[in-house]
């Protein structure tokens, strides 16, 4: 494990030594174990290749439908390093029996699938998990995910995604944690050490993949897979982060990214690949492509070859290759034009064999293929619970006029409108593994059942069909796109429903398939026909509770205006109907705050809430010209950390343990909640920093610190936060530097609802060695009278 940040006070930077948590046969300072070398020096430079291949065994969809006989005789020759899209506890026996019994040197294979928010029970979507603000929860959604997907005989997960995300128009805002690098971190830890476990070697444990390494998230104008033109220190302050902290937690491997940065594909970056990731933090796992990125090096213009492309991600740092058959046809002709390839040839599949020695392949390889485990292992009634608690947690109050939620037992005539309150298949949103529809408790059922003593009537309102196959997903599967049509009758039931009703729950968003790989949008708001739909059921007079499904934040000014209840509930997995139910009757408050900024307009993204101020700091005043929007208003729609509670809280008594500190000390934080309602609830106490004066301007808050904390009715609780120095530094190409001077500190229930200031002086300088929003902040909190 890595040490705490190492705070200099003389400008040195030392590289990193990171270990890999609880692996056997993890390499050391001395390089790879003896078995590793032992295999390296018996192979043949195409045993070695075939290593660095990895190829689909099928399609996301239809597993395993690529093992055909050719597939087989190439694991029988050493060929196959790994295969992806595959999944069975007995298949993948019969394939792994092949690898060590009919293959010359008996080398166990790696097994790979996108297992992203559960294996086949589906827990919600990564974005609204990560509004759970709770990393012990993300620890235990990704540790049930890897024991049933262990159980299927798999071993490698191609997840956390850690890529930050500030531009809602790219699809992907889905799978990650949202826009903060600090609260990305965190959550990055907590994935990691759910997949891996306390050892790697243990058969419930799944090798997990930090991707995309990096600045994938940065793509311009939210267009998947574009460039991402970003500066060093937008990179090393934003999106590095992650990474950092999730190989500091000893993430057995990292997927490179599609994207260039300033031109250099990180699929052939060595500057960052194996500058910062291999020698700076000293990262020894296994370096991933993405799929068919080796190939697409050709596209990007910076390789006129096959071979030269091939020699491009080799030198780059990139161990294997996924998909892209190109290392099997053109490593050995590249290693023979240019023998300066072989030493980074060896290393890679060094790389290869240590995280299969890792796993514990080479001393039991069919350790995750027992039938019998698989077939007890799925979608446990503990799952389940597991699935509802989390669903539960990721809800976000975004508005609540008038107390109109949780609903009055009084209500008993409730209309229930929009497709999407029945559509199961959303729920499971994108990378749904093993999830299958039939195993979602939608949210029409679950209402009927969770208010027996109301009339609820459902209509659609507008019709979602599907559209004609018009994208192509990166497993080159056709996706079918879901349209949604405005019809005069169906809207004119929905009103005449919501006319008969006392109440409205109004289910609008976006179909699952509008975010995820591929699903860039320049239009972020609601389709016309949800459009048309809200509008009308607004119209009515009727209160209503909006209840939002999507998998990205929404442009939604006006329902946000006109709506007195707005519930985010995302796509919540296997459990969202009940979850929903849980929390729109008060049985449970909502928790959850948002992990992402929701923009007033599409046009208003990329935003952050950890803007710098500018020279002229945007003010509502129009008169005065300064960096805003003259059409919209300067604040988000809903504000990162934003998020509603049926509790009310109370903060009071901040205090820093110091008001001085050296650069390599530490300040406590602490401030007294108190829940000041006759309602249990939890409260996000959140902890932002600010650098008034610094060599570079610096962010007007950052996130460096959180604690979900529980509250019955009426009770107080301190909480503290330990911060250091470190925390605060900015990123300098010597080093992280800590510079003397003023740091403000607000603690409060989001970035826009801050409430109570203090400050401290750093009074030495120093540089640091780990990127400041990797460095978790220590919290706890006791009971106070
Ligand atoms: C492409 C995606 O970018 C990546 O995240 C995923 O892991 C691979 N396809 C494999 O499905």
């Amino acid at each position: 494990m890595l040490r705490r940040p190492r705070v200099a006070l003389v400008a040195a930077v030392v590289g990193l030594c990171l270990s890999m948590a609880g692996s056997a046969g993890a390499q050391t300072p001395a390089g790879p174990s003896p078995r590793v070398r032992d295999l390296l020096g018996r192979m043949t430079l195409d045993e070695k290749i075939g290593q660095l291949n990895q190829i689909p065994g099928g399609r996301q969809r239809a597993l395993n439908s690529r093992l055909d006989a050719a597939a087989l005789d190439r694991v029988r020759r050493g060929e196959i390093g790994s295969f992806l899209h595959v999944a069975g506890a007995a298949q993948l026996r019969e394939l792994q029996r092949m690898a060590v019994e009919e293959s010359r040197l008996g080398v166990p294979l790696l097994f790979g699938m996108d297992v992203v928010h559960g294996y086949k029970t589906l827990f919600p979507v990564p974005l609204a998990l990560a509004a759970s603000w709770d990393p012990a929860l993300m620890e235990q959604t990704a540790r049930v995910a890897a024991v049933e997907a262990t159980a299927a005989g798999l071993n490698w997960t191609f997840s956390p995604m850690v890529d930050i995300a500030r531009d809602p128009r790219w699809g992907r805002v889905v799978e990650g944690a949202g826009e903060d690098p600090y609260l990305g971190s965190v959550l990055a830890t907590a994935q990691v050490r759910g997949y891996q476990g306390t050892s790697l070697a243990d058969p419930t444990s799944i090798l997990a993949t930090a991707k995309h390494f990096v600045g994938y998230g940065a793509a311009e104008g939210g267009r998947d897979y574009d460039s991402a033109d970003i500066t060093d220190r937008t990179l090393h302050e934003v999106y590095l982060p992650p990474f950092h902290a999730a190989a500091k937690a000893g993430a057995g491997s990292m997927m490179t990214a599609f994207n260039d940065i300033g031109g250099v594909p990180l699929t052939a970056h060595p500057a960052l690949v194996r500058g910062v990731l291999r020698d700076r933090w000293g990262y020894d796992g296994l370096i991933v492509s993405d799929w068919n990125a080796i190939p697409e090096l050709l596209n990007h213009g910076i390789a006129a070859t096959p071979q030269a492309a091939g020699a491009l991600a080799l030198r780059g740092g990139v161990d294997m290759d996924m998909a892209g058959n190109l290392y099997s046809a053109q490593l050995k002709g590249a290693v023979e034009a240019d023998s300066a390839l072989l030493p980074m040839l060896d290393q890679a599949v060094i790389a290869v064999l240590t995280a299969k020695e890792r796993l514990g392949l080479f001393d039991a390889p069919y350790g995750r293929t027992d039938p019998a485990r698989e077939a007890a292992a799925m979608l446990t009634p503990e799952h389940r619970a597991v699935a509802r608690e989390a669903a539960r947690r990721s809800i976000v109050l975004l508005k609540n006029d008038g107390g109109l939620l949780p609903l009055a037992a009084s209500v008993r005539r409730i209309a229930v409108i929009g497709a999407l309150a029945e559509d199961a298949n959303s729920s499971l949103g994108s990378w749904r593994a093993q999830g299958k529809v039939e195993d979602v408790r939608p949210l029409l059922p679950a209402l009927r059942e969770a208010l027996p003593q109301a009339t609820l009537t459902y209509a659609q309102g507008y019709r979602p069909e599907a559209a004609q196959a018009i994208a192509v997903t990166a497993s080159g599967e056709g996706a079918q796109a879901v349209v949604e049509i405005s019809d005069a009758d169906a809207l004119a039931e929905a009103v005449a429903v919501v006319r008969a009703s006392d109440l409205v729950l109004l289910v609008v968003g976006e179909h699952f398939d509008r975010s995820g790989e591929a699903r860039s949008y320049t239009d972020i708001g609601l389709s016309a026909a949800q459009d048309a739909l809200a509008a009308a059921v607004l119209d009515t007079g009727k209160p209503v509770v909006v209840l939002l499904m999507n998998g990205r934040p929404l442009a939604i000014p006006e329902l946000a205006e006109r709506a007195p209840a707005i519930l985010e509930t995302w796509f919540l997995g296997v459990e969202s109907g009940p979850a929903i139910a849980d929390v729109l009757t008060g049985r449970v408050s909502p928790g959850g705050r948002l992990p992402i900024s929701f923009p007033r307009a599409s046009g208003a993204a990329p935003l952050t809430y950890a803007h710098l101020p500018t020279g002229r700091p945007a003010a509502e005043d129009l008169v005065r010209d300064t960096a805003r929007y003259r059409d919209q208003p300067i604040t988000p729609l809903f504000a990162f950390g934003h998020g509603l509670s049926y509790a009310s809280f109370d903060y009071s008594d901040l205090r820093l343990s110091t008001t001085e500190v050296a650069a390599d000390g530490s300040v406590e934080v602490s401030v007294t909640v108190r829940n000041v309602s006759d309602v249990a609830a939890d409260e996000v106490v959140q902890l932002y920093v600010r650098d008034p004066v610094a060599a570079v301007s610096r962010p007007v808050q950052e996130l460096r610190g959180f604690r979900r904390v529980a509250f019955v009715p009426g009770e107080a609780k301190r909480v503290r936060f330990t911060l250091t120095p470190a925390q605060v530094a900015f990123w300098d190409p010597d080093g992280w530097r800590i510079q003397t001077g003023e740091i403000q500190v607000m603690v409060g229930a989001s970035s826009a609802d801050i409430r109570a200031r203090a400050a401290f002086t750093i009074t030495s300088e120093g540089v640091s060695d780990i990127p400041a929003a990797a460095i978790a902040t220590p919290s706890s909190e006791e009971p106070v009278a």
